[in-house]
């Protein structure tokens, strides 16, 4: 039954919509991400109660055919699966590994993009009940565009997102499955389902609606597959935009201003992010969804990688010259995040700035496996905020630097991106480390390569000293060698 919003709803929504955008801002730093998780929470709670009670669910009377009452089953039905919602949310978030963080945002966003498709299917099989139909059932054009994309673009967020983290949690191969005439497939299959949602306004046909939705479950399917593991990043950011054009799309047709400003802004920043990314990674948007990189990543400088001389160093080693430095750099990478190494590595930190020496974190916009990954890792080491630089404001003191100190970093100090132009990471800005004097280089083996599958320059240089172990356990024992 349709009923104009009152205007206290409004206002409510519009608290909601101001508090998500404050959650933004407060997640654009880790100091203060924990208020703006709080903020999202806040905007999240007023919105879902503001629309419940609004929507309070009405039983109609059998005899009456009128509004009797509150329907208490399908109230019992929301607070259940609000309730179940909260404890797989909260179960997941304290078990999650933080390696494991970007599939299970990808696996959220697919449950995003399931419920734009259940909101439209709803909205077209009862669309009385969401007052955009008359008696006659006719749904009105503009609903049916609004309903057509959204159960589009959930539908392709939905796939997409199962593939993206099925490839994510290694559950399927990450390199690019390429199939012919892909592009050609794609662009017919998208001008197919733009088509019938313009045909839609004129047919309001289940077939036409049900024809769409299965489309764009498969597109999402076909577009996922041939972009390969290393710019899934860029699509979890890109199928979390996606998810917030959907929830856009859906508020249109409820006619729910939270819905749209909430929808708006993930919609927005997920592109952005998006953008952000492939600039970190030297990447066009564009090669981005057309996929394929990464391809051949696996062959990438294999073969030379045993046959040339490289240093060994121990943690006594590593102990010794770094308290003789002025100056140490520290850049972590994904393998400080898979050893937990964090906690050791700000003691190492603490002790070598007891004995004078400056000690600086260097963050790579795309090191680790999500945005903010080494940021997050930290700051939950309580490493202060001061001595975290990004890349851009400290590349320029590598070469002032005494040690450079990479520690489960690889792919983000390959001198291959800017240099070799046939490397899968060519055009990625790097950091300078060859331009300090000594460097330590801490992975467990020589052949554990990084993301892209690529072999790296700096192993080999004169002044590295390479330090095999776990990231852990190396920290710790540097940690033992400086307090003696
Ligand atoms: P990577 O290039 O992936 O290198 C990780 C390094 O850590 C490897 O050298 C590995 O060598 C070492 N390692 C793994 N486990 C370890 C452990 N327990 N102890 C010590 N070392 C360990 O890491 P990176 O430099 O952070 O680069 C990130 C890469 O991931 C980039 O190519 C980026 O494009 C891509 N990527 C980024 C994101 C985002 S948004 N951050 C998301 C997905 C992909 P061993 O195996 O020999 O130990």
């Amino acid at each position: 039954m349709e009923h104009a919003t009152p205007a206290w709803a409004l206002l409510a929504y519009l608290v909601a919509g101001v508090c998500f955008i404050l959650s933004l801002r407060g997640l654009s730093s880790p100091s203060t991400s924990q208020r703006g998780n709080r903020f999202g929470m806040a905007g999240m709670a007023i919105a879902v109660a503001t629309t419940l009670v609004t929507h309070v669910p009405m039983k109609l009377g059998d005899a009456t055919n009128s509004y009797v009452g509150p329907d208490i089953t399908v109230i019992g039905m929301i607070v259940a699966a609000l309730a179940l919602g909260a404890v797989i949310g909260i179960v997941t978030a304290r078990r999650i590994a933080m390696t494991d963080m970007p599939q299970l945002v990808a696996a959220f966003h697919s449950l995003v993009g399931l419920a734009a498709v259940a909101v439209a299917a709803a909205a077209f099989l009862a669309p009385q009940g969401f007052g955009i139909a008359g008696a006659d059932g006719v749904i009105s054009p503009v609903s049916r565009v609004e309903m057509g994309l959204g159960a589009a673009i959930g539908a392709i967020t939905f796939s997409g997102s199962v593939i993206a983290f099925l490839k994510l949690a290694g559950k399927m191969s990450g390199a690019p499955i390429l199939l012919p005439a892909r592009h050609l497939i794609n662009l017919g299959t998208i001008a197919v389902i733009l088509g019938l949602t313009g045909y839609f306004t004129v047919d309001q046909s289940p077939w036409v609606f049900w024809t769409i939705t299965v489309l764009a479950f498969v597109i999402g399917f076909l577009l996922i597959i041939p972009i390969g593991g290393a710019d899934m990043p860029v699509v979890v950011s890109m199928l979390n935009s996606y998810s917030g054009w959907a929830a856009a799309a859906m508020g249109f047709t409820l006619g729910n201003s939270a819905m749209i400003i909430t929808g708006a802004l993930v919609g927005s920043s997920g592109a952005i992010l998006s953008y952000i990314m492939c600039k970190a990674m030297n990447r066009s948007f564009i090669s981005v969804i057309a996929g394929g990189f990464g391809a051949d990543a696996s062959v990438g400088g294999g073969e030379a990688r045993e046959q040339r001389p490289w240093k060994r160093g121990s943690a006594e080693d590593a102990a010794y010259m770094m308290k003789q430095a002025d100056s140490v750099i520290i850049i972590p990478g994904y393998g400080m995040a898979v050893a937990q190494a964090q906690h050791a590595l700000r003691e190492m930190a603490d002790l070598l700035k007891k004995e004078g020496v400056s000690v600086k974190y260097a963050i790579h916009p795309v090191a680790g496996r999500m945005p903010g990954h080494m940021n997050v890792l930290l700051a939950e080491a309580n490493v202060p905020y001061d001595e975290v630089f990004e890349l851009e404001d400290i590349n320029s003191e590598f070469a002032q630097a005494d040690v450079a100190f990479i520690i489960g970093a690889n792919d983000v100090v390959n001198p291959a991106a800017k240099t070799d132009k046939s490397s899968p990471i060519y055009g990625m800005p790097v950091f300078d480390v060859d331009k300090a004097k000594t460097i330590f280089f801490v992975k467990r083996s020589m052949g554990g390569v990084g993301y892209a599958g690529v072999d790296n320059d700096v192993f080999y240089m004169d002044q590295t000293m390479m330090l095999l172990a776990d990231a852990k356990k190396m920290c710790e024992d540097i940690v033992k060698a400086l307090a003696h």
